[in-house]
Parts: C-alpha cells; structure tokens; sequence
C-alpha cells in the first residue's frame, strides 16, 4: 500500500463546538479541510497505529466521501481496524454502543446532527473515545491546537472501499469490518426494555407515529417498531435515509416535525407520537393533545425507569444541563438520589456516567439516555417511554398530570434568536455579566431577582473546570432566565433564551406554557436590552 504524505498549512477555523466541529460543507469540501481536522484528532490522541476505531455518519451530503477518506487515512496512520457501519451509516448512539462492545479505541461520527444536509447545508465530524461518548474538552482543545501547527497528513493511495456489503475487506495491513448498522443496537434495545410487554401494547390497539425525518433513525425504527415490536406498517414516517432530509430540517421539535405535532393535537391523532433528529441522539414525544417538553420527559423517565428491565433496580443519579428545567431535580430529591447540573454538551456527562454517579440524563435540547451507551439516545427514549405506557396502562396525558400533581410543574420553553451578528451577541453577553453584581433585589416588570449569576462548573470525576456556561437569573416567583450563546450553530450567533416558570403541587397545572411564561420573559427581555442590541423583536424558533 502506498502512503502519500501531504503537505498543508493549518486552516485557522477548526475548534470543535458543542459537539465537534461543524460547518457549511463547502468548507469541508476544500481540499485538505477534512484531512486535517482528522489528522489533527489522530495526533492530538497519540496517533492511529494499532488502534481499533469506528467509523459512520448519519447518511448526509458528504458522509460517504468523508468516510473514504478517513478510511484511508487511518490505514495511513497505522490503525488496526477500523468498523464501519454498513452505507457508511450509524446513528450516534449505535456508534457509540459499537466501540463499547468492541473495545474499540474511539470512533468518529460524521454528523451536523439536527442541522439541515446537502451541498449549501451543514456538515460535521467529531471524535469519540473509547469510552464511547464525545471527546471531553481537553481532548477538543488538543485537536485544536493541533489543527493550528499542522503541516502534513498521510493518507493511503488506495481504491475506495465498497461501504454496502457487509463483511471484511483489507486495506493494506488495516482491516477493515463493514457491519450492520443496527443489529447490535437492536439487542442491546432489547437487554433493556420488556419488548414482550410492548408487543402486547401494539396488539392491543395502541397506535403510534414515529418521524424519522428521512434521517438515520429509518432503518432502525422500522427494524426495532414495526418487524420486532409488531407496530402496523406505516408507524414509522419519512423513514427513508436522505442526503438531504428529503430538503427538510431533521430537528425533532414542535416547528421542524410540524406535521407529526398537527397529527397528535387532535382527538382522532394516535395515542403517541416521536421524532429523532439527524443523527439519531435526539428525541421528541408526543401524546394525543399534549406535548411533553424534554426536561419534563427527563423527570417522568427517571420516576418511572424502574419499570423497565434494564433499571428494574433503580437508578443511581440524574444528571442534566444547566438550562434544563428543574423538573428532573425533584425527582433526584424524591428518590434520595443525587442530581448533577452540568454544562451543555453531552461530554459533560460522561465522565458522571463512567464512574457510576449517575444513570439518566438529559438536555432540554431534546437529548435524553442514559449509562447504556455514552451519547443521548432518541429511540432509547421512544422505547424507554412505551415501556412505562406499556406497565402503567395510562395515556401520556395521565401520566404526565399525575406527575405534576405529585412533583409540581415547570413551565418551560426555549427561545432562540438566530443569525445574530457575533459582536451585536457577544456584547449582549458582556453587558449581562457587568449587571450581575447589582442584580438581586432589582425588579424588572413583575418579576424580583433574588440571584443571577454566570454557571461554571466543576467536573466532580476529574476535578476540571468549565467557565462562562450561561448566565443564570432566579426571580422571587419560582422563574429562572438563562441566557447563553449556542455552540453549536455554523452562521452568526444564535442567543438562546430559556425560560421556566415552577408552579408548586396545588397550582394550575394547566395553563398555557407561553403564558404562564410571560412574566418572566419580559423581565428578561427587559434586562437584556435585546431589541436595543440587536434590532430583534420576536425569536425566530420558540420550542
Ligand atoms: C448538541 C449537543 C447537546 C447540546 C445541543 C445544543 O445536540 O450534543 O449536548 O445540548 O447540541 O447545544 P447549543 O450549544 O447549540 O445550545
Ligand atoms: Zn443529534
């Protein structure tokens, strides 16, 4: 096998966000541009040789090229093996299951997860590491600074590999395991939840929905729903993988899965409906009329995951991001576990997860899962969920009232403002941090602020330390407003305003969420001066 070694010069834009790096896929496209990000992640980890690593993507614009050329690339740097799944697919967290079960060194995933695909879209590559969940930050910040110095990559002059038939092949010394993308993410599906139980569901009339927004999830909905849980043909919607998500938008949310919403706000809709994004990791559920906003799906799984098999024993922890609700924390209180407030990101959970600390976790940002792969998982919840249905005989309606009535409820929505100019954001941001000393006891409209303060957190496994995670306002009525950049968007900045109102056990339960939320909201509006700043007076996506 013949190895070129090619000279490049660093390409100045190359830090991973949230999760990994993700741009415009023009970008990625330039010559040279994947290459060194990949040979970047491989120096930053002490190199490819004799390392097992998986590799797949979720199915977008640019996946399979980018798959070749990692291929060849780690047959260049030595690698050992490398596990592919098979059309160059995986979801995030069967790849994540895949270097568990192989005890493979780390994976990369190519994916812009919830972003839109295709040549004018967003593509995105990030590493995992072998204990199957995203690179922490201080693997990220090596990668960076690698991508800064480097100046040449090796990569194999070889044939491109055949990514559609299951089995080995051989790329000079490397091996090369093309597989099944979803068999071995079906048994461990299976290990978890009581899918006789869930069979008998189905059987009895249940009805279900589940879009896959012509993303990666398909083929592992209709494998695991409707051949093994016997849901009727036609469960699963959109269920075809596409480069570019059929033109869509493959984000699980009440905007970007307006039509499976418009099929369960109706008296004739199904009894439960789900989405899952991109890649896989994200989730959305549905009831007949009623939708369960992520923090409180995060809270009704921990209450009730001991009905599942898998946790039959109970759990150990829960863990979720900063700006989700408070709705899991009562929970945690109530089961006499620990709850863990991290900053946004999956990696920050990983490190909980490996020592035991915690068992479920979740984001706001429609991500749930839990210790049995190290990545949010969207069909673990769709299942996690039926499994509950399945042992409470109740509709999502009931079980969501009966748990507010038990816990309270938190109101809660998320409002992003998008494509911000990054100056017009990062001043809004700076200002916001200059008003915290004086902040508490001031009152904006309704609302009194009895704290506010700029989330850092420290990692308890590692002892490390993450800084600037969001700025945090308590009001005097049970409202919190956390304002926070996303790292995760490829154009301007995105401002993300989250919003969450806690109305105790004996309130009304049953008020409209951006109503019940308006008080808060305008006090934050007011604090942030947000018109005045950036011009805008409406957010472009309300969740
Ligand atoms: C990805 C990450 C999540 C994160 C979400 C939003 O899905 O895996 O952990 O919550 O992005 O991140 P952002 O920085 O855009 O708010
Ligand atoms: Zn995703």
């Amino acid at each position: 096998m013949k190895i070129d070694v090619v000279s490049t010069v660093p390409f100045e834009d190359q830090k991973p966000g949230t999760s990994g790096l993700r741009k415009k896929t023009r970008v990625f496209m330039q010559p040279g541009y994947l290459e060194n990000f990949v040979q970047a992640t491989f120096n930053a980890v002490g190199g490819a040789r004799g390392k097992t690593l998986v590799v797949g993507g979720d199915g977008r614009y640019f996946n399979a090229d980018a798959i070749q050329t990692i291929i060849k690339m780690a047959a260049a740097n030595g690698a050992t093996k490398v596990i592919v799944g098979a059309g160059g697919l995986l979801s995030t967290p069967a790849a994540s299951h895949l270097i568990r079960l192989n005890k493979a060194d780390g994976g990369l995933i190519l994916s812009a997860s919830h972003n839109p695909g295709g040549v004018d879209e967003d593509f995105g590559i990030k590493f995992n590491t072998a204990n199957g969940g995203p690179a922490p930050e201080a693997i990220t910040n090596a990668i960076f600074d690698q991508t800064l110095t480097l100046c040449e990559y090796s990569i194999a002059d070889a044939a491109n590999v055949d990514l559609s038939t299951i089995g080995r092949q051989q790329m000079g010394a490397m091996s090369i395991e093309i597989v099944d993308p979803v068999s071995d993410y079906q048994s461990l599906m299976e290990s978890l939840f009581d899918f006789a139980k869930i069979r008998d569901l189905f059987a009895s009339g249940f009805t279900m929905k589940f879009d896959a927004m012509h993303a990666v999830t398909g083929p592992y909905a209709k494998a695991i729903l409707e051949d093994a849980l016997n849901a009727p043909k036609g469960t699963v919607l959109n269920g075809v993988p596409k480069e570019d998500f059929d033109n869509g938008h493959p984000d699980p949310n009440p905007v970007w899965a307006k039509d499976l919403m418009d099929m369960m706000m109706s008296d004739e809709g199904p009894d439960f409906g789900a989405a899952s994004d991109g890649d896989g990791d994200r989730n959305m559920i549905v009831g007949r009329n009623i939708y369960v906003t992520p923090s409180d799906s995060l809270a009704v799984l921990a209450n009730n995951a001991h009905l599942a098999p898998g946790y039959k024993d109970g759990i150990s922890g829960v863990a979720r991001s900063m700006p989700t609700s408070g709705a899991g924390d009562r929970v945690a209180a109530k089961l006499g576990v620990e709850c863990f407030e991290t900053p946004t990101g999956w990696k920050f959970f990983g490190n909980l997860l490996d020592a035991g600390k915690v068992t479920i976790c979740g984001e706001e940002s429609a991500g749930t899962g839990s210790d049995h792969v190290r990545e949010k998982d969207g069909l673990w919840a769709v299942l996690l969920w039926l499994n509950i249905l399945a042992e409470r005989k109740q509709s999502v309606a009931e079980v969501l009232k009966d748990h507010w009535q038990q816990f309270g409820r938190d109101y809660y929505s998320r409002h992003d403002y998008e494509a911000l100019p990054i100056e017009a954001a990062s001043s809004l941001i700076a200002k916001l941090r200059s008003f915290l000393p004086d902040l508490a006891g001031r009152t904006f409209g309704f609302e009194e602020v009895t704290r506010a303060d700029e989330f850092s957190y420290l990692d308890p496994v590692d002892g490390s330390m993450s800084e600037n995670q969001g700025i945090r306002v308590f009001f005097k009525s049970g409202g919190r407003a956390v304002f926070r950049l996303s790292g995760t968007g490829t154009e301007g900045a995105t401002l993300r305003l989250y919003l969450e109102q806690f109305v105790s056990r004996d309130g009304n339960h049953s008020q409209d969420t951006q109503e019940a939320l308006k008080q808060v909201r305008n006090a934050a509006l007011e604090l942030c001066e947000l018109e005045t700043l950036t011009g805008r007076t409406k957010p472009d996506v309300v969740t």
